[in-house]
């Protein structure tokens, strides 16, 4: 029996207590995240950046992604894993989102995870979320800064700075809560905001560079470790240096192989010195 949270579970610690979510790419971090407490992992897009060293998140594709999915739910079989759908397979044509989006949940999804984004042939945001949800797949909502039409925002900008786009944030997360999300991502929204919309709508929000009083916090947990080498967003708190750890230990591998101190005895294997004797002897 796993002891996942459900969503409907998800749901309820709002106004009860905060939800800490990190993103998980692969196995072995999975089978550590496992063991954490977090209330969800999210394998996201930003592994575009973080994992591929590529700059735009559209270039994911489903195929890669479902690759990274099969990973993390076979460590991570204790905590619900939510999964960014690529924007290829909902904002390109979103009448193929269901299909795409039941793709990752036979890959070991709980749920999956879309960005807002601009109406494409009449069919836009709220009916994806809704679509998704009818076939009975949990879907997580991403407002404010959405890195995969980043560029029809302005860039890589805070969101919802003027009257205008603070009250269409408002309303977006509205309209998020109504189309049948179980929860929505404020990514780069001024703590003030993100607390006013924190307080009007009944699903958890969760907060990445949008303060302290969201439902919930997420982070990139290459950030989080210290394993990103590129330019970190000033909201990402650094609690580890794990580049330190691992540059010295690699540099310990290396002065210990040119020392011939690795490998050791205990490290090798052995030979029969009868079976050596006759090897050397028929050479
Ligand atoms: O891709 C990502 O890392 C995200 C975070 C907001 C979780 O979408």
């Amino acid at each position: 029996m796993s002891d996942k949270l459900t969503v409907k579970e998800f749901i309820a610690k709002k106004n009860k207590t905060k939800l800490s979510l990190l993103t998980c790419y692969d196995y072995s971090f999975a089978c550590i995240f496992d063991k954490c407490g977090l209330d969800a992992l999210v394998v996201g897009d930003s592994l575009t950046n973080v994992v591929l060293g590529l700059e735009d998140t559209r270039k994911i594709s489903l195929r890669e992604m479902l690759n990274h999915v099969l990973a993390v739910s076979k460590g991570a079989q204790n905590t619900m894993i939510i999964v960014d759908m690529p924007y290829k397979a909902y904002q390109v044509d979103p009448s193929k989102c269901v299909d795409n989006a039941k793709k990752l949940i036979a890959a070991g999804a709980d749920a999956v995870k879309v960005e807002w984004f601009p109406k494409v042939e009449g069919k836009g945001y709220e009916y994806v979320i809704k679509k998704i949800t009818k076939a009975g797949i949990p879907v997580m909502g991403h407002i404010g800064l959405t890195p995969q039409t980043a560029k029809l925002l302005g860039g890589f900008k805070v969101q919802g700075k003027t009257v205008d786009s603070g009250i269409e944030l408002i309303e977006q997360a509205c309209r998020v809560e109504k189309a049948g999300a179980f929860g929505v991502v404020l990514e780069c929204v001024p703590a003030d905001l993100a607390k006013l919309i924190t307080e009007k709508i009944g699903i958890p929000t969760i907060g990445i560079g949008a303060g302290k009083d969201c439902d919930g916090q997420v982070l990139v947990s290459y950030d989080v470790l210290g394993i990103y080498q590129g330019k970190r967003p000033k909201f990402a708190r650094v609690y580890a240096d794990l580049s330190k750890i691992i540059k010295e230990a690699v540099g310990s591998f290396i002065d210990d192989v040119c020392d011939a101190k690795f490998p050791s005895l205990s490290e090798s294997f052995t030979i029969d010195d009868e079976v050596l004797k006759e090897i050397k002897n028929n050479i």
